[in-house]
């Protein structure tokens, strides 16, 4: 197919951009969410201290990376002292002490492929999920962070495209499609491949981060405020990198051979991973390796239905981009 196509004309895309930027503003939460969210951490933290006076409560995902948008469920993670808790008994005595402050729909789910407490705030609405000992969720998000200061544009890509999934039903890992986090990857993936580079790849540098959970060692620069000459070369605006997201995606990405990865800052083989063929459930149709637990395929939910599905949709967000006379109704419309 099409495979280095022109991008539409230059006013068109110019006139574009606005549109977007206005689109990311909506979706940004308001500083009085944030605080909202301080506050049900403040309580929880002081229950649970209660209970276990050496735990430790963590924010991670949406709400610790700056791509949550407003109203999301905010995600915790316990980290308790022995790496090897009974995860079950804890979280069921974590339910039992917080059914008991008046938290609402407080719901153990102990046999979740990763094991949750849910609960509800009523003074705040604010849903949550919490989690125990998942400490490198905790750094990841971590990572993410950081790539989102070098460059606005990282965050305000990565808005549009989870907006864009979410509107058209594809962030659904439960259906075979992807999560926010690996669509987080591909755009910084997507990002770090541009020329001249918008990202650069802060596991390829010196470290100046570095920890070990469970036995990984994960590692990176952090001191990303000295990247500031960085960002100067590549002036591309939302609405190009948009079109070349979705572009990518539907046309230039090798989805026979190919792995993005964002710990390398490129693309490497199927087979030097030995994700060639299905092995269990893993069926390696779209892959997307972990910046840290590098054996782990985000692309593995992904099923040969839902392949087809995936690919549909970014052809077709590729089409709308190029013209559509009004991209920013049309993307975003529900299937
Ligand atoms: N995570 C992970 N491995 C996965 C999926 C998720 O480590 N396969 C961790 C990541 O730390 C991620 C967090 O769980 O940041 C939450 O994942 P997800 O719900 O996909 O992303 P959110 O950023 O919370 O997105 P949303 O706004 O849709 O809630
Ligand atoms: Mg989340």
């Amino acid at each position: 197919r099409v495979y280095k196509r022109q991008m539409r004309c230059r006013s068109d895309i110019d006139r574009l951009d606005d549109a977007f930027i206005a689109i990311v503003k909506s979706l940004i939460p308001a500083e009085e969410e944030k605080a909202k969210q301080q506050q049900l951490l403040t309580l929880l933290e002081k229950l649970i201290i209660k209970e276990w006076p050496k735990a430790r409560l963590y924010l991670y995902g949406s709400c610790a990376n700056s791509f949550g948008v407003s109203k999301s469920d905010v995600d915790l993670c316990l980290v308790m002292e022995e790496a090897d808790v009974n995860k079950a008994e804890v979280l069921l005595k974590l339910a039992d002490i917080l059914q008991s402050d008046n938290l609402q729909n407080v719901q153990a789910l102990t046999r979740a492929r990763v094991p949750i407490v849910k609960l509800m705030d009523p003074s705040t609405g604010i849903s949550c999920d919490i989690c125990i000992n998942n400490v490198l969720a905790v750094v990841n998000t971590r990572l993410l962070r950081d790539y989102a200061r070098i460059d606005v544009r990282l965050r305000q890509l990565a808005f549009i495209v989870k907006h864009w999934a979410k509107s058209r039903g594809v962030n659904e890992t439960y259906q075979g499609t992807l999560s926010s986090y690996a669509y987080v990857l591909m755009c910084i993936h997507f990002l770090q491949q541009r020329r001249p580079a918008i990202l650069p790849c802060l596991q390829g540098m010196e470290a100046t981060y570095s920890v070990t959970v469970d036995n990984i060692g994960c590692a990176y620069f952090d001191q990303v405020e000295k990247l500031s000459d960085f960002r100067s070369h590549n002036k591309e605006t939302v609405a190009q990198l948009v079109w070349g997201f979705f572009n990518y995606w539907a046309y230039c990405h090798d989805y026979t051979d190919s792995v993005i990865s964002v710990r390398t800052g490129s693309i490497i083989s199927k087979r030097e991973k030995d994700w060639t063929r299905r092995i269990g459930n893993d069926r390696h149709l779209i892959c997307i390796e972990d910046p840290f637990e590098i054996s782990h395929d985000l692309g593995r939910v992904v099923d040969k239905h839902s392949i087809r599905v995936l690919r549909e949709e970014f052809e077709r967000a590729a089409e709308i981009m190029q013209y559509d006379p009004n991209p920013c109704v049309k993307l975003f419309e529900p299937y």
